[in-house]
């Protein structure tokens, strides 16, 4: 009986790695309302390495797509007094990435501090944000979801502000939202694995990166050198995000 289960895990794994392989070598299949060629993204993020820790396939993916993304990075990530340094490192790792520093705006504003017990507030993230969006003629904007991936109370701040855009009509005619899918646990970690997964699950985008585009997130993530603390490593090698961002519209 035991062996007869593991012989079925054996299998199951062999199917996932099977699929995971040829998903990723097919290469990034988008939604079928996937960013248009030409648009003008903008990926808002709270602290200075969630971009390649959570929206690495979405930025290299809408890149991919012809639509060049801008960062908007909400806080400094100043909690432990590191702000001017990772600054530098996001602009670093955006490099890595293909955005140029022109196209890379960290907000330090005192009201909106890094601080995983402080939730911003709402109307004055919004107001920040839709100027940005305005003078970039932003048509997309991607960011966390009510999850917030990790859970972070910045994170899902974000949220929070965009979703009240969106809902109050408040932003330019014909301007997107996308969120990143939070996910459990269990799949948050199980790497390329999550791939054939998320292609079976509904979602309206998803964004796959090959292997040599995981490389490429990965020496993003390593630009961030003030925050490669040892469970950080686990989590680039570990986290699906390295690989695979599946979003919905909102
Ligand atoms: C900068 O971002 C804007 C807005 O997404 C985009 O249209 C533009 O092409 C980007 N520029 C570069 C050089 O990537
Ligand atoms: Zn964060």
């Amino acid at each position: 009986m035991a062996a007869a289960l593991w012989l079925l895990a054996g299998l199951v794994l062999v199917l996932l790695l099977a699929g995971a392989r040829r998903l990723r070598r097919g290469r990034a299949r988008s939604g079928p309302r996937a960013a248009p060629r030409g648009g003008r993204a903008l990926v808002l993020t709270a602290h200075p390495d969630d971009e390649a820790l959570f929206f690495g396939p979405a930025l290299l993916g809408l890149r991919r797509a012809g639509a060049a993304p801008a960062v908007l990075c909400c806080s400094a990530g100043n909690y432990y007094n590191q702000g001017e340094i990772r600054k530098k490192e996001l602009e670093e790792s955006c490099c890595v990435l293909g955005i140029p520093p022109s196209n890379v705006t960290v907000i330090d504003h005192r009201d909106l501090p890094d601080n995983p017990a402080v939730e911003w507030d709402t109307q004055l993230l919004a107001t920040i944000v839709l100027e940005h969006i305005e003078a970039k003629n932003i048509n997309l904007v991607v960011t966390f979801d009510a999850g917030g991936v990790s859970g972070h109370a910045n994170h899902v701040s974000l949220y929070a502000a965009v979703r009240y855009l969106h809902s109050e009509g408040k932003l330019p005619e014909g301007c997107r939202v996308l969120v990143l899918e939070s996910v459990g646990l269990v799949r948050k970690y199980i790497s390329f694995l999550d791939v054939p997964l998320s292609c079976l699950l509904p979602t309206d985008v998803l964004f796959i990166l090959s292997e040599e585009e995981t490389e490429q997130a990965k020496r993003a993530m390593r630009c961030h050198r003030s925050q490669l603390l040892w469970f950080r490593h686990l989590y680039v090698l570990f986290s699906r995000y390295m690989v695979v961002n599946s979003l919905r519209l909102l």
